[in-house]
């Protein structure tokens, strides 16, 4: 197992214990909760958005935890647009909403970010099979870093509940597909109980502390992109609550090394039929209570969320909002975003926008408003109407300038 980097503690997030190694199982031996990787010295504000020349995220690998000769396995991930969507935001009653579109990572979702450095990580450190549970996008994007890496990718699958395209990507970046029977939670279950079984074999869910360490950027970038300013809300889907986690390491880190000043509210969406999260959050309870899960948005349709304390932590830490939107208004809120912006989205990152028309109101008008639209629309388009048998078909020019000329 290799050593944590030089720089950095890896500790349960429940009991505090140190591991300075990396634990296969993600877990912590002694009370099962996940660990985290802690940066034992800050970074200054100059170090970590100073110029460099390294692609992607990886120039903020002064707040990376591996050790300087790792040979990076990257596609160039992260530095996705931040796009102010005015037109939107004057229908919410928002002046400043912005979108940060991470369908334009490599894969074309936001785990690209994470899963290039655990992918670094377990290819430096001897791994040549990648093992991964997903609800697609984790699969695609493992796939792909396997593939640029020259290991084997292998993905667990809920059976008839992946979005085809996603599948695609796994199958044309050559990874293998195995599907099993009931939801992203049993395949998660199942890949974890066989993590520490094979060895060279690493698996790259975002229990992997290392997916969290890189997916933690977005808030690095998120900060630059707005003038070197904290956002007030950060508005994302929570499916498996990796992400929500990841980036509210980032901001904190941001705080604590004296570089902001402040830190943003976090809300955390899902969707009415896999709400979990959202039910504990705002009952005020301590646990989570799984469910079993019913949505259209599959990649976040999961009713045992693996880092739920985490989750739940930094709603409460930030002065959060939980809330979940129903499948109806999920399909509402993607075509409205693709037709009034232009931004094409898979429906689980349609739920931010959902959830803002729901907070109308509540969250003020000139406040700094951050959604993230964590993937691609291409991705996922079984729930787009697209009836091609109802448009009309011309055989001229004549025919083509009548019909233009009826439309101008
Ligand atoms: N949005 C998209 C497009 C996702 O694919 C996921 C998770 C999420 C949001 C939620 O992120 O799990 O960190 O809370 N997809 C995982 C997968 C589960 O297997 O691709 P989270």
């Amino acid at each position: 197992m290799s050593k944590v980097a030089r720089g950095w503690v890896q500790k349960c997030t429940g009991c505090g214990t140190v591991y300075p190694e990396d634990v296969r199982s993600y877990m912590c031996a002694k009370c099962s909760n996940l660990l985290e990787l802690i940066k034992e010295d800050g970074v200054s504000r100059d170090a970590l958005y100073g110029p460099n020349s390294q692609p992607g995220i990886w120039r903020f690998r002064k707040a990376l935890p591996l050790p300087e000769d790792a040979k990076v396995v990257s596609l160039s991930e992260g530095m996705t647009p931040l796009v102010h969507v005015a037109r939107i935001g004057a229908k919410l009653g928002l002046s400043r909403l912005h979108v940060k579109n991470e369908g334009q990572n490599p894969t074309s979702s936001f785990k690209d970010r994470g899963m290039t450095v655990a992918v670094t990580r377990a290819v430096g450190g001897g791994a040549k099979l990648l093992v991964c549970a997903s609800t697609g996008n984790t699969a695609a994007s493992m796939s792909a870093y396997a593939a640029r890496a020259g290991v084997t990718a292998m993905v667990t699958v809920p059976a008839g509940k992946v979005a085809a395209g996603k599948m695609a990507q796994v199958s044309a970046y050559g990874g293998r597909i195995i599907r099993v029977s009931g939801d992203f939670d049993a395949a998660l279950n199942m890949t974890l109980k066989v993590a520490t079984e094979i060895r060279e074999l690493s698996v790259m869910n975002s229990v992997n502390p290392y997916r969290i360490e890189g997916q933690k950027t977005n808030a690095y970038e998120l900060f630059e992109q707005l003038g070197h300013k904290v956002p007030d809300y950060v508005v994302l889907p929570v499916g498996n609550a990796g992400n929500i986690s990841a980036i509210w390491k980032g901001f904190k880190e941001l705080e604590h090394w004296g570089i902001s000043r402040s830190l943003p509210r976090m809300v955390g969406v899902q969707a009415a039929g896999a709400s979990p999260i959202v039910d504990a959050f705002t009952k005020g309870r301590d646990s989570v209570n799984p469910v079993e899960p019913h949505t259209i948005a599959s990649a976040i349709n999961i009713g045992n969320p693996a880092s739920w304390k985490k989750a739940l932590a930094a709603l409460k830490e930030s002065n959060g909002i939980a809330l979940s939107v129903t499948d109806e208004e999920i399909i509402a809120a993607r075509m409205d975003l693709s037709a009034s912006e232009g931004i094409f989205v898979e429906p689980a990152s349609a739920t931010p926008l959902a959830a803002l028309k729901k907070l109308m109101g509540k969250i003020p008008s000139d406040a700094t408003v951050v959604c993230i639209c964590t993937g691609n629309g291409l991705k996922d388009q079984e729930s787009v109407k697209v009836q091609l048998d109802a448009t009309p078909v011309v055989a001229g020019p004549e025919q083509l300038v009548s019909l233009l000329a009826k439309t101008a």
